[in-house]
């Protein structure tokens, strides 16, 4: 690395700017009931500020192909670095980004809890570059790290994670996307005598509160959305938490008509395109984040169980994220003022 070279940590904070700017903007749609318009200024802020951080990004993770989407698309290379001189873009590093500009679209158009802004990033090649499909995935903390299988029955599972965890199945909570999908995997946990939070959306926040001790919530489980899937790897690598997962795109395991879904052989060369050559694989927190040097940047947007939602007073807008990397090993909680009023602005603790 260049001695001018932006450092992960300095790079974090520019990750940070782009994560608040984008959930300040979907925060002020809150409760409007159009989940299309409030992804819309998230992503429409979430690119502006972008640009500003010194580096030559990719998109490998977005708002879809080139085709549907105006900016945040799959390939859109990103960032202050592309608009430099040659000597400046050298200084600039290279960088893949996955980003979900609002992870909950229908939780901020409602105004219920755990909306959040985020984006994860890494060296070339850091991420994978997952298709817009289902996966089935399992997400546990540090403790449980080691003793989950995705193919292994529901109660096995959980009799590993309270046991690692010193308490009772009884003692467990695990949230599950309340989709009709799930019917079996909700009775299974049901069955074994866990605890059950059923959410109506947004499996990466819930994923992550996971991995956090304290917020009372053990695991993970169920099938969501592939890159949201590899975004919560990215969180897992710097939380020291563990995520399996798979691919899913049968209609009867997704319980949707199969005229809702892309045909098997359409996802098959889809996959191969994107140079998966093993549509049955099972990834580990490696495979779906493979990168020495991840940046993981989160803003809420609504209150959720780690971080609290945008508010507005009248000088200003106050924020909390979190942002981490492989590289520190720091985990910053970032309560920010933004502050728009003069000099009079009182400032509260
Ligand atoms: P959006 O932010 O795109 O609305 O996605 C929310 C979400 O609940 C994700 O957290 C989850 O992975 C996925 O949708 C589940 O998909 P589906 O709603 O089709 O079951």
């Amino acid at each position: 690395m260049r001695d001018d070279m932006r450092t992960d940590r300095e790079l974090s904070l520019d990750f940070l700017r782009v994560c608040e700017a984008a959930a300040i903007a979907a925060a002020r749609t809150m409760g409007q009931g159009d989940r299309s318009y409030s992804d819309q200024v998230a992503v429409e802020a979430m690119r502006e500020v972008m640009d500003t951080v010194p580096m030559r990004g990719r998109v490998v993770i977005g708002e879809g192909e080139r085709d549907d989407a105006p900016m945040l698309y799959i390939g859109e290379e990103v960032g202050g670095g592309f608009h430099a001189g040659e000597e400046l873009a050298e200084s600039c590093p290279e960088v893949d980004i996955a980003v979900d500009p609002l992870e909950g679209t229908n939780l901020c158009a409602l105004g219920a809890n755990n909306a959040i802004a985020v984006l994860a990033a890494a060296e070339r090649g850091g991420l994978l570059n997952a298709p817009d499909i289902y996966m089935d995935k399992i997400v546990v903390g540090p403790s449980s790290r080691g003793v989950v299988d995705i193919d292994a029955p529901v109660k096995d599972n959980l009799k590993n994670i309270a046991r690692r965890l010193g308490r009772d199945i009884e003692d467990l909570t695990v949230i599950v996307l309340d989709r009709s999908r799930h019917k079996k995997l909700i009775g299974d946990v049901r069955a074994a005598g866990a605890r059950i939070r059923l959410i109506s959306d947004g499996d990466l926040s819930a994923g992550i509160s996971a991995a956090v001790a304290g917020t009372n919530i053990h695991a993970l489980i169920g099938i969501g959305g592939a890159p949201e899937g590899v975004i919560t790897a990215a969180a897992m690598k710097c939380l020291n938490g563990e995520i399996q997962a798979r691919l899913v795109w049968d209609p009867e395991r997704l319980g949707v008509d199969k005229d809702k879904v892309p045909s098997e052989s359409e996802v098959l060369d889809r996959l191969a395109t994107m140079g998966i050559r093993d549509p049955q694989k099972v990834y580990d927190t490696d495979d779906l984040a493979p990168g020495k040097r991840i940046i993981f940047a989160a803003t809420g947007v609504t209150d959720g169980a780690l971080l609290k939602g945008v508010r507005f007073f009248g000088a200003g807008k106050r924020t909390h994220s979190m942002v981490m990397t492989t590289e520190s090993r720091h985990i910053r909680f970032v309560d920010t003022l933004h502050i728009e009023g003069g000099p009079d602005t009182v400032i509260r603790f």
